[in-house]
């Protein structure tokens, strides 16, 4: 990968790094994300976003900020789609943003290991297979863990292994419901994926 720091030789201000998103969710992390690339101190650009299905908040997303959205057929090979998009736009960095399947191998060994996810939980703490969405919170509550909070870590070929980019966490407040933690933890993910990837691009 080309540093974001080089220096674009036409204006001589420092290259941004080109990233995508991949995504499926509500798109709270990509909105968050597009929006602090569109700081000037940002490292990095949303070059375009991806998505299973045209009907994802993701999708609004990509349009509010004026981003190319690719929609993927899940009738057909995923890596080979992929990875023709990510040439096409030539992406650096892949953030995955609600993406539920686990991500081609091949996609991975594409980018050179320079793709990150997002969890809702301070991993190795519930995650793993079935460890999405609601279910999470709830096997927190149920864990009554005191704590909890996000994880930004780096995509392997295993569910949410892979080393930890950042983490921040939050008291889980007494007599809370697993829906209304999932809010309060979603905010806390919307204030750190654009940050860990900023560290991630900076440290790489
Ligand atoms: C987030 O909770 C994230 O941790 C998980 O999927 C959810 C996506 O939410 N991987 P959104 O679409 O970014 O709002």
């Amino acid at each position: 990968m080309v540093s974001p720091f080089a220096l674009d030789k036409q204006n001589q201000t420092p290259r941004k790094a080109r990233i995508a998103i991949l995504g499926s969710g509500s798109g709270t992390n990509a909105a968050a994300i597009c929006s602090f690339a569109e700081k000037k101190e940002s490292t990095y650009e949303v070059g375009m976003i991806m998505s299973t299905s045209p009907h994802a908040g993701i999708c609004d997303v990509a349009q509010k900020y004026s981003i190319p959205c690719e929609i993927l057929r899940t009738d057909r090979d995923l890596s080979q789609q992929i990875n023709q998009i990510l040439d096409q736009y030539n992406v650096e960095v892949l953030a995955l943003a609600g993406f539920m399947k686990l991500l081609p191998p091949s996609v991975i060994e594409h980018l050179m290991g320079r793709v990150l996810n997002i969890h809702p939980s301070l991993l190795p703490k519930h995650g793993g297979k079935g460890m999405y969405g609601i279910h999470v919170h709830e096997a927190v509550l149920k864990a009554g863990e005191a704590v909890t909070g996000a994880t930004v870590h780096v995509v392997t070929n295993h569910y949410d292994q892979g080393r930890v980019v950042a983490q921040r966490a939050l008291t889980v407040p007494g007599g809370i419901k697993a829906n209304e933690l999932q809010q309060l933890v979603k905010r806390v993910e919307n204030q750190l994926y654009p940050e860990a990837l900023e560290v991630f691009l900076r440290n790489s």
